[in-house]
């Protein structure tokens, strides 16, 4: 796609500012790792797991490699694994599926709200079969799932429940953390979420403390101590110096937060009026906007328009899980996604980032108000 070079570049996420604002701090804890050389599971890690857990509202945080591995080890901790069955959303990124498939379980795919893009809690109890243990709502986007509905139902039917808040650091329903509805919370630090480390990183969280436990062991080799290897382990341990840069981000993170938010707010207020369809907010959520995303018949060219521009925009995601090749098993039940297939053709994220402006914002809007008018303006010629 060619970008005009004579507008400033307005990207779909900004990571350098927040580099900026934080790199003093950063280098500095980094210093004090270098000078004692105690790169593993450093007690940054351990004071970042303290500060996580209490920002989340749960008793205990384990530092992970990553978000992917974070799921992976939840579905390992509940002893979750071949023969089983997961279900969760079918428009999530392909993480989420390839920890179920890394457990040695079977990932079933149930479709989504068409207005808060997360799994449809009407129809989980058609996707439960006596395979299945588990349910991992997403909270896409950085909007709450439905956790009250989706509780109630692992309840009724004896399932555990791991949520994938890998989109959804600080996002609240009824005032509670997404990360402690269920028995275990799965976090991603990938540079470019709403909290992110300068390369891959990721926790669990849970008011277990024998499931903590048995997470802790779990990333590291299944060590209580030293050589003693109790059980299958695997090496996912959170790096002590992606902590360091995790730690300075948690000073900023409820700014950042209601940054983002108020960027959305002004979206809402340029784009309002316009045949776009914007994401819904719950009244009850807190709605964390890690990504912004609409909906619109005409993406292809709003796409091309906006990169004419030179605004950069997304596609989360363009396919829905159950048609990635990997997961082409046939499930007890047969699997329909049709509001998946169909918004997978139509959504688009718009550039989103608690740095930008509202002059930013502005011109975005402006550029999307083009593409929509003219929209309008052919529909009405015909
Ligand atoms: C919804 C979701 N789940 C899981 C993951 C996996 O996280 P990671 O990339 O840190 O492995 C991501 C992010 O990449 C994600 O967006």
């Amino acid at each position: 796609m060619a970008f005009s070079t004579n507008q400033d570049l307005i990207p779909l996420v900004d990571l350098k500012s927040q580099s900026r604002a934080i790199k003093e701090d950063v280098l500095r804890r980094m210093g004090e790792v270098m000078d004692d050389a105690r790169y593993i599971l450093g007690k940054e890690v351990t004071e970042f797991e303290q500060q996580f857990a209490e920002y989340c509202g749960t008793g205990h945080c384990v530092g992970m490699a990553n978000g992917t591995e974070a799921i992976h080890m939840a579905l390992r901790a509940l002893e979750i694994g071949d023969g089983d069955e997961v279900i969760t959303a079918g428009n999530s990124f392909a993480a989420t599926a390839f920890a179920i498939a890394y457990s040695g379980a079977d990932a079933v795919f149930v479709d989504i709200d068409p207005d808060d893009f997360n799994i449809d809690t009407s129809i989980i109890e058609s996707a439960i079969t006596e395979k299945t243990k588990a349910i991992i709502p997403v909270h896409l986007f950085g909007q709450p799932a439905r956790m009250k509905e989706i509780l109630d139902i692992a309840r009724r039917h004896g399932l555990k429940v791991i949520e994938d808040a890998a989109q959804a650091h600080g996002a609240e329903l009824d005032g509670q953390r997404c990360g402690s509805f269920g028995d275990i919370g799965c976090f991603s630090f990938y540079p470019g979420k709403n909290l992110g480390a300068f390369g891959d990183g990721g926790a669990v969280v849970t008011n277990d403390p024998a499931l903590a436990e048995r997470m802790r062991l779990l990333r590291n080799y299944g060590q209580k101590q030293k050589n003693q290897h109790d059980m299958l382990g695997f090496n996912c341990r959170l790096d002590t110096l992606q902590a360091c840069v995790l730690l300075s981000k948690m000073q900023h993170i409820e700014k950042w937060t209601e940054q983002r938010r108020q960027v959305a707010q002004w979206y809402r207020e340029e784009l309002d009026g316009t045949d776009l369809l914007l994401p819904h907010a719950h009244d009850d959520s807190r709605h964390v906007y890690h990504l912004f995303v609409v909906r619109t018949s005409q993406r292809e060219q709003l796409m091309s328009s906006l990169a004419e521009q030179n605004i950069h925009t997304g596609i989360h995601y363009p396919n829905p899980l159950s048609k990635a090749a990997s997961f082409k098993k046939s499930p007890t039940i047969p699997i329909s996604l049709p509001v998946c297939s169909e918004l997978a053709n139509e959504i688009l994220s718009l550039p989103m980032y608690p740095e930008m402006t509202k002059q930013q914002v502005q011109r975005v809007s402006h550029a999307v108000c083009q593409v929509v008018r003219k929209q309008e303006l052919a529909n009405e010629i015909v």
